[in-house]
């Protein structure tokens, strides 16, 4: 199975390169399957419907997020009725939606989806590790060998443990959160493909997507600014996977990072679009 797996999708940006780059993409490598992290979509944090039709509607079959999830209020019962996206899988009881779901294809295969939040530099969730552990033993996955984790967290060496701790047990452990891609893509000993962090689709002259400006005057003033989503070249970032659908393990792992100069995102381009 030949699964391609983006970073976080930043605003306009983001989608744009989504829009721009994945035509090609899905027809070179024959993608039977596009996932992405939308935790940023809308604006740069968070998402909202509109955005994620637009997500949907650029060939994106399934939604992974974070901790950004919960900025727009409007998602909520989105979570709960959408089965093509899933939030952090440790929030406890009485958060809306849920943290894993089943991606079926055309065809009939099947992808479990994981998605968890770390807890190192990041709000103290129920333990990600028992949290992924739960999810790989629980009946549902005894006929799905291909499952893929989204871990969102901050630490590299949470990310590596948690490729570590699930060797074996899924088929790619892949981060998100950082935004910025690693280059560290292997396929572990019992055959899991890991990668530390995905990167991000969006604006690369930037902090993180958002715009240098506000983010260099809150580090300078430590006081609050507002951050607006960075104008520029767009580039997007994510990993190719090819994975046996029989044992569900990983036979490779790329990572995908396409930049052109000529797409760019200006003021006054996409007009009407949200950001
Ligand atoms: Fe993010
Ligand atoms: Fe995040």
């Amino acid at each position: 199975m030949r699964i391609l797996f983006l970073g976080d999708v930043v605003g306009k940006a983001g989608r744009l390169a989504v829009k721009q780059f994945l035509p090609q993409i899905k027809e070179e490598l024959r993608l039977d399957a596009v996932l992405a992290n939308g935790e940023n979509i809308a604006g740069g944090i968070g998402m909202t419907c509109e955005t994620l039709d637009e997500l949907f509607g650029a060939g994106v079959d399934f939604v992974t997020s974070g901790n950004h999830v919960w900025r727009h209020k409007e998602i909520f019962s989105r979570l709960e009725k959408d089965r093509r996206i899933i939030r952090p899988a440790n929030y406890p009881e009485g958060a809306p939606g849920r943290g894993h779901a089943v991606l079926t294809l055309g065809d009939g295969r099947r992808i479990a989806v994981l998605n968890m939040l770390g807890n190192t530099y990041m709000e103290p969730l129920p333990c990600p590790f028992r949290t992924a552990l739960s999810w790989v033993e629980s009946p549902e996955l005894e006929d799905i060998p291909v499952r893929l984790v989204d871990f969102h967290a901050e630490a590299t060496s949470e990310k590596k443990t948690m490729g570590w701790a699930l060797d074996g047990k899924v088929s790619a452990v892949l981060g998100t959160h950082t935004h910025v891609q690693t280059a560290d893509a292997q396929l572990l000993p019992r055959g899991t493909a890991y990668l530390t962090d995905l990167g991000m689709c969006g604006v690369e002259q930037s902090s993180l997507g958002m715009d240098f400006d506000a983010v260099f005057e809150r580090f300078l003033t430590k006081i609050p600014t507002a951050f607006k989503p960075a104008k520029g070249e767009i580039s997007l970032n994510g990993a190719y996977l090819d994975i046996d659908d029989a044992t569900g393990q990983a036979k490779e792992i790329r990572i995908i990072r396409e930049h052109c100069p000529k797409w760019r995102l200006e003021t006054s381009a996409e007009q009407g679009m949200p950001d």
